[in-house]
């Protein structure tokens, strides 16, 4: 077939998984709106802006939080993260599917990010987490108990990426033992975000305390 006759076909087959996403998007948002807590999945400018902000030239692990239809997993791996490096924690079964499917050299684990040290293979540092978890539309405790994590797996020096759609984020901004390092808004988003990067100065944890972000 010659050159020109595939790419119909891909733009086809780009168009389709666009529009699979975008169902199985709004399936998960109609089934658990509170675990979702976007209306759309993250535009690829907020997931570039959010890989652009992990470290470079570490070889320690890459753990993004929430993963969903993979924008941010996509930008990641865009960006030069290396697979091995990377691990993906995403709760919904079918997302996690979908993920398997679309990054099938990267290690997706289903499971509640509460529970993160359970999931990850023990003994590997951890450079950076990278979470698009709603934590304002968790229950409090749930969000409490993620980011109580944050504090037992990072090193001091660690980063947090985060975004919020609460463009003040001032509840991230103060979180007990994170050091606020870059915070900008994405407007190509729906809805506009702020994407932070935050320093773990973990080593008295603040247990206890609760993430608003
Ligand atoms: C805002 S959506 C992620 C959007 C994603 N960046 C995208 O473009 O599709 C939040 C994601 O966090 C997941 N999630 C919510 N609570 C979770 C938890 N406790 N542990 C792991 N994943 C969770 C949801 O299933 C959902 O996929």
């Amino acid at each position: 077939m010659p050159v020109t006759a595939h790419r119909p076909l891909a733009r086809g087959l780009a168009r389709a998984l666009r529009i699979s996403e975008s169902w199985l998007f709004a399936r998960e948002l109609f089934h658990q709106p509170s675990a979702i807590g976007a209306i759309w999945p993250s535009s690829s400018r907020l997931a570039t802006r959010m890989a652009a902000r992990v470290p470079r030239h570490r070889d320690g692990l890459v753990v993004e939080l929430g993963a969903g239809t993979g924008a941010v997993t996509q930008a990641l791996l865009k960006d030069g993260i290396a697979p091995r490096r990377l691990v993906v924690i995403e709760r919904s079964a079918r997302f996690v599917r979908y993920l398997r499917l679309r990054f099938p050299g990267v290690r997706v684990l289903q499971g509640d990010a509460a529970h993160l040290t359970d999931l990850l293979p023990p003994g590997q540092p951890i450079d950076a987490i990278v979470s698009s978890l709603p934590l304002r539309s968790l229950p409090p405790k749930v969000a409490a108990a993620i980011v109580a994590q944050w504090w037992t797996l990072l090193p001091v020096g660690g980063t947090v990426i985060q975004y919020t759609y609460d463009l003040r984020a001032r509840g991230l901004a103060s979180l007990p033992g994170f050091l606020e390092r870059a915070s900008d808004i994405v407007w190509a988003n729906l809805p506009p975000a702020r994407v932070m990067a935050l320093e773990c100065h973990c080593s008295s944890p603040h247990l206890g305390a609760t993430a608003g972000d």
